[in-house]
């Protein structure tokens, strides 16, 4: 992929130019007016909190009207937040603390983990290469956690000290999470409780972390952290900001800011696992706004199918009535979409839909 080995422009860090002191914002960073956050279309309203332990309660009844939360959250916000979800707090606290480290460290340290479009691992500062794109207000570290294949620790931090045992243990612990959570989402489907984990591979599939600071930045109202996107991968365990809230998903044509519960995850539907549910489960768009007084930290791990499996809808749930909604693809294929055009929208799961060619 020849035309992702560089970036299009000279790569500039937005935490540099946020410490900078600037009062005026860059025009590569201006969204056009209908792009920036206003107050005008913001509800109210909040994403639905789960509490996982009641899957594990003596009560049927409590077992299955959290079943039935968890099937309209899918359903109709994908996205929901888990508390009680077996995560050790103190391991999340550490992790967040040994990254904000990792921002703070000095510019030289942290550009040795430059990274470029072509595998997108390491420090960057935007999504896709088109050049003149306005960009989003965010610098981020992402890496591959899963398969080991892939997972190159040498391209993990090696500062602060503790920073690659810490990513490791996070990993393992949302990576049981994500299995429990790809149970459930099965067992709603009405489908044997191994099936969606055997679609993504089984025991083959992938995982990457996208740790993202946004920047404080002296005009929130201009631009965004993160523009509006869906998850191209299969589902996203977000560890939020409990301190600085910034993330935005879209109900209908308002925006709906999520409010983190203390030391819950917050969990959405990606791109395949609409797919594979054949549209039952929405991969639902959503953004990051900035703010002018605190930077904000947050942790994406992405759970996704092997890259190389074609991805398509599951046979039990493509019927007369509900005929295939999308043409398999590989993640592989997919994937490359989005490191090319910078998040856009819903548009990619869309123009898969048979309908739309
Ligand atoms: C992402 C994302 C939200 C956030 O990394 O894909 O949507 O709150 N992050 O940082
Ligand atoms: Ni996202």
């Amino acid at each position: 992929m020849k035309f992702l080995q560089s970036w299009p422009e000279p790569v500039i860090r937005v935490q540099s130019l946020s410490e900078s002191g600037i009062n005026v914002i860059p025009d590569r960073y201006i969204k056009p007016p209908s792009d920036r956050p206003s107050l005008i279309n913001v509800s109210q309203a909040n994403i639905p909190v789960i509490d996982l332990q009641n899957l594990l309660s003596d009560s049927q009844t409590l077992r299955d009207t959290t079943l039935t939360h968890i099937l309209g959250a899918c359903r109709e916000w994908g996205f929901f937040q888990v508390v009680n979800h077996g995560v050790d707090r103190e391991l999340m606290k550490r992790t967040r603390e040994v990254w904000l480290e990792f921002f703070n460290l000095p510019l030289d340290v942290k550009q040795v983990y430059a990274n470029a479009p072509s595998t997108y691992e390491g420090y960057g500062s935007r999504l896709g290469v088109e050049k003149g794109a306005i960009l989003d207000w965010c610098d981020y570290f992402f890496l591959h956690y899963m398969p080991y294949s892939l997972r190159g620790e040498s391209k993990w931090p090696t500062l602060p000290q503790s920073c690659r045992e810490l990513i490791a243990k996070y990993g393992e612990e949302v990576t049981k999470l994500c299995g429990t959570l790809m149970k459930v989402l099965s067992i709603n489907l009405g489908l044997s409780e191994d099936h969606l984990q055997n679609a993504f591979g089984g025991g083959d599939f992938g995982a990457c972390l996208r740790v993202n600071f946004y920047p404080k930045c002296p005009q929130p109202d201009l631009t965004l952290g993160l523009s509006p996107h869906s998850d191209p991968g299969g589902m996203t365990l977000l560890l939020p900001d409990h301190n600085v809230a910034g993330l935005q998903v879209r109900k209908g044509n308002k925006w709906v800011t999520v409010k983190p519960v203390p030391d819950a995850f917050i969990v959405n539907i990606g791109d395949q696992i609409q797919v594979l549910s054949n549209a039952i489960y929405k991969s639902v768009e959503h953004r990051v706004i900035v703010n002018s007084a605190k930077d904000r930290v947050s942790l994406a791990f992405f759970y996704n199918p092997k890259s190389d499996i074609l991805i398509e809808p599951i046979k039990d749930l493509v019927t007369e009535d509900r005929p295939a909604l999308y043409t398999p693809m590989t993640f592989d294929e997919y994937r490359l979409y989005m490191r090319t055009k910078g998040p856009s929208g819903k548009s990619q799961v869309e123009s898969l839909t048979k309908a739309s060619g």
